[in-house]
């Protein structure tokens, strides 16, 4: 049995004074869920005071990037050893990052490689874009990224895979469960072809795509689905919160 993961993204919200508050919210609801792994993922800024908030509870943190060296002449760049301690995940390959900043296969791989190297667990992110989506291409651009991505990387179990179709993210339009789950099926068939079928087993595969408190449990109902990388809604305590806990409920069966 795969735990099942939900992480919130909160991309570029939040000052750290909001963030605080968020964590206020919903920190003590939050910790009670069990049988769901949760992740904060707040922006580099609020690290520290979220890590200080969550204390010892259940809740996990993650940071939204990093560059691949360890330090150096990289201005307004964080590296990966900088978030040794503060952290536990890292979002990695986002498409929007992939899209403004440009982000390319090789770059995310050298993005995973440098947070495994110091045990920080990559939540990698991929998928397709509309138009690739409409001419029939999801499988082809889905496999390149993961392989992509995971290039000469020895398997690990800290990894996490998201599938976030770009057509989905921020749109209100979510892929339908039998979507999500059929191409969340072909990369863990991929991953069983680079790491073998047992390694691809245990791995988690979360969707990500306009996921609210609303559509969460039709998506962790499916077999290959482990929960979700939220980002509009993960920012809304109550609606979080449901997410969590709906999660929670389906996967207990
Ligand atoms: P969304 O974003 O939930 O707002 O669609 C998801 C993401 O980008 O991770």
């Amino acid at each position: 049995m795969r735990l099942p993961i939900i992480a919130g993204n909160w991309k570029m919200n939040t000052t750290v004074e909001q963030a605080i508050e968020l964590v206020q919210e919903m920190r003590g609801r939050l910790d009670k869920v069990e049988g769901v792994e949760k992740v904060l993922c707040p922006p580099f800024i609020s690290l520290s005071a979220v890590g200080e908030l969550i204390g010892s509870s259940s809740i996990r943190l993650g940071a939204q990037n990093l560059y691949f060296e360890e330090k150096g002449a990289y201005t307004g760049e964080v590296s990966p050893l900088m978030l040794v301690g503060l952290c536990e995940y890292v979002i990695l390959g986002h498409s929007e990052r992939r899209h403004y900043f440009v982000e390319t296969d090789e770059m995310v791989n050298l993005k995973v490689k440098a947070a495994l190297k110091v045990g920080l667990k990559p939540i990698l992110c991929v998928g397709e874009r509309l138009e690739e989506n409409e001419a029939g291409k999801t499988e082809e651009v889905v496999t390149r990224q993961v392989k992509g991505a995971l290039a000469g990387i020895a398997p690990s179990e800290g990894l996490v895979v998201a599938y976030e179709p770009v057509w989905a993210i921020g749109s209100g339009k979510a892929a339908t469960e039998e979507q999500a789950n059929t191409t969340i099926g072909l990369i863990r068939h991929i991953l069983s072809q680079l790491y073998g079928e047992q390694f691809s087993q245990a791995i988690r595969i979360q969707y990500g795509g306009s996921v609210t408190s609303a559509n969460i449990a039709e998506f962790v109902a499916q077999p290959e689905i482990d929960g979700a990388l939220v980002g509009g809604a993960s920012l809304i305590a109550t609606e979080f919160l449901g997410i969590v806990e709906q999660t929670a409920k389906a996967k207990r069966g």
